[in-house]
C-alpha cells in the first residue's frame, strides 16, 4: 500500500512543530512549504537527520513548488500572518484572506483529492473561505480550533484537580474566538462531572481562562503565539483521519442543521475518519448553551459579511 502524502503549507512555528509530529508519529510522507526560500528546505533536512536518531522513517522534504505537493491525502494549511501591532481585525482578515485564497488554488490544482485542515486564524473565516476557493465537498474542509480550546480547559481542568490530563475530556463548542462555548457540563475527570469535583466559581474561572487561553500564551511570548498545543491538535485531527480512527473530536464543521444551525462553520463535535468529516453529532444542549452556540455562529456570519464587503 501506498504511503500517506501530507502537505503542510506554512514552515513557520505551527507549521515546522506540526511536521515534526506527524514525522515522529510515521503518519506519512511529509511536505513541508512556505513562501520563504530555503527555509522549509532547512527545516525538511533538519528533520530528515532526526530521523535515524529518532527511529521514524517516513520521507520530508521542504519546498517553494507546489508541484512538489501533487496528489496529497491531506493538506494541512497553517501560512498566514500574525496581528501586529497597529494592524486592526479586518486588516489582518483581509491579508490571510488573500494567503489562503492563493494556497488553495494552488491546493486544488494539485491536490484535487485532498482532505484540507484549516489552522490559520480567524480560523471559521479561513476554513469557510478555504471551501468557497477550492469548491472540494464540505466533508472535505474543516478547521483545528475546538481539540486545542478543549485541550486547554482539560488541561486547566487536570492543574486545578492533580489529576491525570489523559483522564480529563471536555467538549468546548463554537467559534474559535472570545465567544467560543466552553461546555462544563460535558466535561469529566474519568467519567466524574467536573461539577461533582469543583464549586461553580472555580469552574467559571477555568471556562474564562480557556477563552482567553491563546491570548495568555501570546502575551507571555511577546512576540508569536503558541504552536505545542495546536500543533498536537491537528495532528490529533490527521491521524483520526488517515488511520480512519473514527475519533470525535471538535472542529470547526459546516453545520447542515444540526444545532440549529444551518450553513455556518463553526466548531462542532465530529467523528473523522479517511473519507474526512463522517458525522457532526448532536449534544442535547441547555436554553443557555444553545443561545451561546447561536450567538457565537451569529459573529462569524458577521465576519463573513465583512470579508464579503472587502472583495
Ligand atoms: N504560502 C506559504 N506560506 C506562507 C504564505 C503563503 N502564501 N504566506 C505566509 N507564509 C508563511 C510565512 O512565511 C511563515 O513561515 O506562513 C508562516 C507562518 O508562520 P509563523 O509566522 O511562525 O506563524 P505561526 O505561529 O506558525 O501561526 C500560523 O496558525 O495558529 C495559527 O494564528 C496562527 O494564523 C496563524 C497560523
Amino acid at each position: 500500500m501506498a504511503r500517506n502524502k501530507i502537505t503542510v503549507v506554512g514552515a513557520g512555528f505551527v507549521g515546522a512543530t506540526t511536521a515534526q509530529r506527524l514525522i515522529e508519529k510515521s503518519l506519512g510522507d511529509v511536505v513541508l512549504i512556505d513562501i520563504v526560500d530555503g527555509m522549509p528546505q532547512g527545516k525538511a533536512l533538519d528533520m530528515m537527520q532526526a530521523g535515524p536518531v529518532e527511529g521514524y522513517n517516513g520521507t520530508i522534504v521542504g519546498t517553494n513548488d507546489y508541484a512538489d505537493t501533487a496528489g496529497s491525502d491531506v493538506v494541512v494549511i497553517t501560512a498566514g500572518l500574525p496581528r501586529k501591532p497597529g494592524m486592526t481585525r479586518s486588516d489582518l482578515l483581509a491579508k490571510n484572506a488573500a494567503i489562503i485564497t492563493g494556497i488553495t488554488e494552488q491546493v486544488k490544482k494539485h491536490s484535487p483529492n485532498a482532505i484540507l485542515v484549516c489552522v490559520t486564524n480567524p480560523l471559521d473565516i479561513m476554513t469557510h473561505l478555504a471551501q468557497q476557493v477550492s469548491g472540494f465537498p464540505h466533508e472535505r474542509v474543516f478547521g483545528m480550533a475546538g481539540v486545542l480550546d478543549s485541550a486547554r480547559f482539560r488541561a486547566f481542568i487536570a492543574m486545578e484537580l492533580n489529576v491525570a490530563p489523559s483522564d480529563v475530556h471536555a467538549m468546548v463548542l463554537g467559534s474559535h474566538g472570545d465567544s467560543m462555548v466552553p461546555l462544563a457540563r460535558f466535561s469529566t475527570v474519568s467519567g466524574i462531572s467536573i461539577e461533582k469535583l469543583m464549586t461553580p466559581e472555580r469552574i467559571e474561572a477555568l471556562v474564562d481562562r480557556t477563552r482567553k487561553g491563546g491570548g495568555e500564551i501570546v502575551q507571555l511570548l511577546k512576540t508569536g503565539s503558541a504552536y505545542y498545543a495546536p500543533s498536537a491538535s491537528v495532528v490529533a485531527m490527521v491521524k483520526s483521519i488517515l488511520l480512519d480512527e473514527k475519533s470525535v473530536l471538535p472542529c470547526c464543521a459546516y453545520t447542515t442543521g444540526k444545532y440549529g444551525l444551518d450553513g455556518v462553520y463553526m466548531g462542532v463535535p465530529c467523528r473523522l475518519g479517511r473519507s474526512g468529516l463522517e458525522e457532526i453529532l448532536e449534544l442535547e444542549l441547555t436554553d443557555a448553551e444553545r443561545e451561546a452556540l447561536h450567538a457565537s455562529a451569529k459573529k462569524i456570519n458577521e465576519d463573513i459579511a465583512d470579508l464579503a464587503k472587502m472583495a
